[in-house]
C-alpha cells in the first residue's frame, strides 16, 4: 500500500491513476479503523478499480479542544488493517498541509442543519463539510462510501456534492453493529470495562423498545429516557423518530429510524435503528 502524507505528492500520485482510466473509490475516515470502517473499504473495492483512504482527525469538526486532543489514534494499527484489507492507498496528511491558511471551516450546506447533532455540536458539520469538500477537490474519486452510523453527516454530504457540482456518487452504507445490536465506533475503544457494561445495557434495553415500537405497543419514548437515565447513561443529548429521508420527525414508522445521541461518561454515542 502507497503512503502518502502531502496534498502535493498525492496529486501527483491521483493524475497517473486518471491517467490509466481507473476508477477511485475513496473511504475518508478519522482513524482507529474498526470492522465498520473494513465494510466501506469491501464496499469501494467491489465497485472501484483503486481505492484510497484518508486517516485524518479533523480538527474543525470538533466543539472543544479536550475532545480534539483525547480522539482515539492508532495509526500503526490501522495501517496493519488498510495493508491486509488490500487497499492501495493510504492519505495520511498533516494539518498544516490541509488547513495552510489555518484552520477556518466555511457554512456550504443549510439543508439537515439545526437538528439531531447539528442542535448539540454547533458548527460541527461545517467542519465535516469543509474537510469532506477539501478532500473531494484534491482526490477527485468517482464513488466515496460513508456510514450510516453517522445518518446527518451522509445527508449533509449528499447535499454538498450536490451544492459544489462534485461529480461524485456517494454511497451510504449500513452500519456493522455490535452483538448488542449497536454500531461500531471509534470512541467506543475508549470505555472502560464498567462504562462497556452500560453500553451492552444500553444495547439490549434499545433493541427491547424497537421491539416495541415496531409492535406499536407504546407511542413515546418517555420510559426508555427515564429507564436510560437510571441506568447510567449520563446525558441524552435527543431521542427521537425521524423520517430518515427528510429528517423530519414521524409517528410513520415506515421510512422511519429512531436517533439517538446520548452519554457514557464524556463518551458521546450517536446511533440509529430502522423501525421497519
Ligand atoms: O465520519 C468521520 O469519520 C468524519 O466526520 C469524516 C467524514 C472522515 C470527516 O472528517
Amino acid at each position: 500500500m502507497k503512503i502518502f502524507r502531502k496534498v502535493s505528492e498525492l496529486k501527483k500520485n491521483i493524475v497517473s491513476i486518471k491517467d490509466t482510466g481507473q476508477s477511485i473509490g475513496l473511504v475518508l475516515t478519522m482513524g482507529s479503523l474498526h470492522d465498520g470502517h473494513l465494510s466501506l473499504i469491501k464496499e469501494a473495492q467491489l465497485h472501484n478499480e483503486f481505492v484510497i483512504c484518508s486517516v485524518f482527525i479533523n480538527p474543525t469538526q470538533f466543539n472543544n479542544d479536550d475532545d480534539f486532543r483525547s480522539y482515539p489514534k492508532k495509526i500503526d494499527d490501522d495501517i496493519y488493517k488498510l495493508e491486509n484489507i488490500g487497499c492501495n492507498l493510504l492519505f495520511l496528511p498533516e494539518i498544516q498541509d490541509v488547513y495552510p491558511n489555518g484552520l477556518v471551516k466555511k457554512k456550504i450546506v443549510n439543508n439537515f442543519r439545526n437538528i439531531l447533532c447539528d442542535k448539540f455540536r454547533p458548527g460541527h458539520f461545517d467542519g465535516v463539510a469543509t474537510v469532506v469538500d477539501l478532500f473531494f477537490n484534491i482526490i477527485k474519486p468517482t464513488n466515496s462510501y460513508f456510514g450510516e452510523k453517522d445518518f446527518q453527516q451522509v445527508k449533509i454530504i449528499q447535499e454538498l456534492v450536490k451544492i459544489n457540482n462534485h461529480n461524485i456518487k456517494i454511497t451510504q452504507c449500513p452500519s456493522v453493529r455490535d452483538n448488542t445490536g449497536m454500531s461500531l465506533s471509534s470512541r467506543n475503544s475508549k470505555f472502560s470495562n464498567d462504562q462497556l457494561k452500560i453500553f451492552n445495557l444500553l444495547g439490549s434495553k434499545i433493541k427491547e423498545y424497537i421491539n416495541l415500537l415496531k409492535k406499536n405497543k407504546i407511542n413515546n419514548l418517555d420510559q426508555l429516557k427515564i429507564e436510560l437515565l437510571q441506568n447510567n447513561i449520563n446525558k441524552i443529548d435527543y431521542l427521537e423518530i425521524r423520517n430518515e429521508n427528510n429528517l423530519e420527525i414521524t409517528k410513520n414508522y415506515s421510512e422511519a429510524r429512531l436517533f439517538i445521541a446520548l452519554y457514557i461518561g464524556d463518551i458521546r454515542i450517536i446511533d440509529n435503528f430502522k423501525l421497519y
